[in-house]
């Protein structure tokens, strides 16, 4: 099976993408577009996977996720792969935890591959992206990725990861499944605040004082 671990926005997050996405889909038909059903961040691509590895590579990620911390990421700004005059693929990107996001990246492929699944492209530079559309031939696309690049989308909290299935749906168009979720480390709770009277060596107002 083809499998990949990716994250997912949250239905508020791709419902605004989609409310961007959808008239340039509509100007622009002859791209291969993707919709919010198949919108997610890919961490690391395994490729085909032999259905024995399922149970070591899911102990592998969920340690992976346990050891990274919830994620605080928006869908902002666009791009292309490779470059905007003949790309063959267009992109929201993310902002956010990136560092944090890399690392997580890293664990995620690295424990695919101790499962032995290891991902074809692990050691290439990440960068994190939701895919909008492909092209059959290399296009200019520098219209679409200049309309997009003002996008700033709502923040959201990254709180798990998903091992998902790909195989061929519908129309040729790639239908995922997710097969397995772990959560992320929940962030840690703030210091409560103390009120500023109650601080070590902070004057008591003088109708309070004992004694007064
Ligand atoms: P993407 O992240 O750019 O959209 C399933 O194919 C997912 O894995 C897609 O989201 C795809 O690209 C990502 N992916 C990463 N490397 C890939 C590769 N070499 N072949 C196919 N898909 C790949």
């Amino acid at each position: 099976m083809r499998l990949f671990v990716a994250i997912t926005p949250p239905a508020e997050a791709l419902e605004e993408m989609e409310a961007l996405a959808a008239p340039l889909r509509a100007a622009w038909p002859r791209l291969r577009w993707t919709g919010p059903a198949e919108w997610h961040v890919t961490l690391a691509f395994l490729g085909e996977v032999d259905a024995g590895v399922l149970p070591g590579l899911g102990t592998r990620l969920e340690r992976a996720a346990r050891r990274h911390p919830v994620l605080q990421l928006s869908v902002t700004g666009a791009g292309t792969f490779p470059g905007a005059r003949r790309a063959r693929v267009l992109w929201a990107g993310i902002r956010g935890d990136r560092k944090e996001l890399a690392a997580l990246a890293a664990s995620a492929a690295a424990g695919a591959r101790r499962a032995g699944a290891p991902p074809p492209d692990e050691g290439r530079r990440y960068h994190p992206h939701l895919t909008l559309a492909r092209c059959r031939e290399p296009a200019d696309l520098s219209p679409l990725a200049d309309a997009l690049g003002d996008l700033a989308g709502v923040g959201w909290a990254a709180a798990e990861i998903h091992l998902i299935s790909s195989s061929l749906g519908a129309a040729g168009r790639p239908r995922y499944e997710i097969i397995g979720s772990w959560p992320l480390r929940p962030a840690a709770p703030r210091p409560a605040s103390i009120p500023a009277s109650e601080r070590p060596g902070s004057q008591r107002p003088s109708s309070q004082r004992p004694g007064s």
